[in-house]
């Protein structure tokens, strides 16, 4: 099976194809998503609060994505994977970002990396194209600034902030960026900024005229049920879907229904943990 690759997504942005890229982090939901068909898989540092139980992405460390990226690509032969730089491993300097997003490649084994930021990290995003490795851009809400923006709020209201967006769009595609996520920023300036790129914007929270949307799996599985920002649909209620099995078998072993009786087991029934205490 040929992995997809930066220039294919690009190419479905020339064809009309709508993008669809769901985050994973372990090696079982990278399959699934592989065998449903989702050209592009990132490994996103959501995995601190998706995962890891943090409040926000900050804590996640690149020896983090490391390991949940090496699971996801055991797991996804065909789709692309795109594997985050966590906060502070790429603005100390180039050189200390090339080397971050190297062993998201070599190590990982992602294809791409995805950044966060504008006009600050346009000359990264160019070095790191330039020795070879893709990159995925990331504008409007960037979690990894969730202090400096004051919460996870709706990016480029102002006319002033709209302009920057647009013209940070366009200097991260000059720099050589595959794709850029619009994260949460109003709909109208999410289609401005996708008619004035060739290459796809991929929304969350951006409305309906991106080239692609990306969710974080588990949002939209409703692993957490008090979760629930404006943007996420869900599809599934895995919360109760996992609670529901897991007191059956916790009923089933407190009455002895599992593993079965002794006589399943080809054995004689002996004395029960239940008729051994109810004997003390
Ligand atoms: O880390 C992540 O999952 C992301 C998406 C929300 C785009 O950056």
């Amino acid at each position: 099976m040929t992995r997809i690759t930066p220039a294919e997504i690009r190419a479905m942005k020339r064809r009309g194809e709508r993008i669809p890229m769901l985050t994973a982090y372990d090696y079982p939901t990278a399959r699934i998503l592989d065998a449903a068909g989702i050209p592009m898989i990132l490994v996103g540092d959501s995995l601190g609060t998706a995962v890891l139980g943090y409040d926000t992405t900050i804590p996640v460390t690149l020896a983090d994505v490391i390991h949940h990226c090496r699971a996801v690509v055991r797991g996804a032969a065909r789709a692309l994977i795109v594997a985050d730089l966590p906060f502070m491993t790429y603005h100390t300097s180039q050189e200390e970002a090339l080397r971050n997003a190297a062993r998201l490649i070599q190590e990982g084994g992602a294809q791409a990396v995805k950044l966060e930021g504008g006009a600050t990290v346009v000359e990264t995003v160019r070095r790191l194209v330039a020795c070879g490795i893709p990159v995925q851009g990331h504008l409007g809400l960037t979690p990894q600034s969730v202090h400096q923006l004051g919460g996870h709020r709706l990016q480029g209201k102002t006319e002033q902030a709209a302009r920057r967006l647009v013209e940070d769009a366009r200097c991260l595609e000059e720099a050589g960026a595959f794709s850029i996520v619009l994260e949460l920023i109003p709909a109208p300036l999410a289609r401005t900024i996708t008619q004035s790129l060739t290459v796809p914007t991929i929304g969350i929270g951006a409305g309906p005229f991106c080239d692609g949307q990306v969710q974080v799996l588990y949002d939209l599985l409703g692993m957490d049920p008090e979760f629930k920002p404006r943007h996420v649909r869900r599809y599934a209620n895995l919360a109760d879907v996992i609670r529901g099995a897991v007191t059956g078998y916790l009923e089933d072993v407190r009455e002895g229904v599992f593993p079965g009786p002794a006589e399943s087991f080809g054995l004689e029934s002996t004395v029960t943990p239940a008729e051994a205490a109810e004997a003390r």
